[in-house]
C-alpha cells in the first residue's frame, strides 16, 4: 500500500484516478484549487488539500508521499490561445515547482500528464520517438514539461513517467469548459432536445480513449519500473470520425436530430492517432470499446442534467 498524491484531483482524470487507487487499497492525497475542479466528485477517504501547484506553501504535502500523479493544468485550448502568459505560469512554473517539491521529499516517481497536443503538426501515426511540433501554447506548455521532466532526472536523479494521453472521455469529464469536450456536447444538446453542433464536416478523426483505460495505464505505473524515465502514447490505436461518434451517441439516446454544421475553428487539431505499441509493451490494453464507454458517459451527463447541473 502507497502513500499517494494527486494535483488535480477535484478534475476529470483526477478523480475517476483516486477512485481506482482508493479501490486498490493506496491512501491518496489530493491537491486541487478547485479552480475548475469540482470537490463533490472526490472521494471522501481522499486527504484534499487545498493550494496552488505554483506555491511553495503546498511542499509539506509531499512529506511521506510515495508517488506523485500532476493533472492539473489549464487545459482548455482556446483559454489558453488567449492567456498564454498564464498558460505558461500554471502549466510550466506549476510543473517545475511540482517536481522540485517532489524531489526535496524524495518522492519516488511522478507522472505527469503530456499531451497528444504536442504532435499537432504530426499527420502519421506519431510514436513517442517523433519530434513533436505543438503549434498551440497548451501544446508549447507540455512540451515544456517534458523537456524539465528530462531536466529532474538528469540533474536530481527524480523518477518520472510522461503520458501523452489521447482524447479522453468518461464520465466525470468537465462539460462546464468554454467549449464542452465534443461527445459532452452532443449528450447535452440531445436531453435539451436541441441539434448538435459539428464544427467543419465531420470528417476529422480522433483516438478517443476512455478514462478507465487510462487509469488502467497509471496503476501500472506505481508497480513497473520498467516505465520509469520514459514517455507513452495513451490511445486505443483507432481513430472515430466526428460523424461516427455522433451517430453512436445518437443511437444510444435514440434521438433521429440531425447536427448543424458550423466552420471549424482554426486552432483546432486536424486528427489524432496513437501508435500505443510502447504502452503495450508493458503488458498494457484499452480494452474499453467506444460505444459501452459513451453509454457511461451519456448516463453520468443525464444525471448531471436530472440534478440541475446543466443550465
Ligand atoms: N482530458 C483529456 O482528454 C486530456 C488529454 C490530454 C492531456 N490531458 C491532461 O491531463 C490532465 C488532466 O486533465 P483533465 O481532463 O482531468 O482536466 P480537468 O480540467 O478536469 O482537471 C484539472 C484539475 O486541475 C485543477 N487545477 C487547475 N489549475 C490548478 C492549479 N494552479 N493548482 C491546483 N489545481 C489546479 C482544476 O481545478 C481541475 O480540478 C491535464 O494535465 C491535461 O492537460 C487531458
Amino acid at each position: 500500500m502507497a502513500r499517494v498524491l494527486i494535483t488535480g484531483v477535484a478534475g476529470f482524470i483526477g478523480s475517476n484516478l483516486a477512485d481506482r487507487l482508493l479501490g486498490e487499497g493506496h491512501n491518496v492525497v489530493g491537491l486541487d484549487t478547485l479552480v475548475h475542479g469540482v470537490p463533490e466528485q472526490v472521494p471522501k477517504e481522499v486527504e484534499l488539500r487545498h493550494g496552488d501547484i505554483r506555491s511553495k506553501e503546498i511542499y509539506p504535502f509531499f512529506q511521506g508521499i510515495d508517488f506523485v500523479f500532476h493533472l492539473a493544468a489549464k487545459n482548455c485550448i482556446p483559454d489558453c490561445q488567449k492567456d498564454p502568459v498564464g498558460t505558461a505560469d500554471i502549466n510550466v512554473t506549476g510543473t517545475a515547482n511540482i517536481f522540485d517539491a517532489a524531489r526535496r521529499a524524495g518522492v519516488k516517481k511522478v507522472v505527469y500528464a503530456e499531451s497528444a497536443a504536442m504532435y499537432e503538426k504530426i499527420k502519421t501515426m506519431p510514436t513517442p520517438e517523433d519530434e513533436v511540433m505543438p503549434e498551440t501554447f497548451y501544446g508549447i506548455s507540455k512540451l515544456c514539461n517534458h523537456l524539465f521532466a528530462k531536466a529532474y532526472q538528469q540533474f536530481y536523479g527524480l523518477k518520472t513517467v510522461g503520458l501523452r494521453y489521447f482524447n479522453v472521455y468518461g464520465p466525470r469529464q468537465d462539460y462546464r469548459r468554454t467549449i464542452p469536450p465534443v461527445a459532452s456536447a452532443f449528450i447535452i444538446k440531445f436531453l435539451k432536445g436541441e441539434q448538435p453542433i459539428i464544427f467543419g464536416d465531420g470528417t476529422k478523426r480522433y483516438d478517443f480513449i476512455h478514462v478507465d483505460d487510462i487509469n488502467d495505464f497509471h496503476l501500472l505505473c506505481i508497480k513497473d519500473s520498467r516505465v520509469d524515465n520514459r514517455v507513452f502514447n495513451l490511445g486505443t490505436g483507432k481513430n472515430y470520425s466526428i460523424l461516427e461518434l455522433y451517430d453512436i451517441v445518437a443511437r444510444i439516446m435514440g434521438s433521429n436530430l440531425k447536427p448543424v454544421h458550423k466552420p471549424a475553428p482554426e486552432d483546432g487539431a486536424e486528427t489524432s492517432l496513437a501508435d500505443n505499441r510502447r504502452a503495450k509493451e508493458m503488458g498494457w490494453l484499452p480494452k474499453t470499446n467506444l460505444e459501452d464507454g459513451l453509454r457511461g458517459m451519456v448516463d453520468y451527463v443525464k444525471n448531471e442534467f436530472k440534478k440541475g447541473n446543466i443550465k
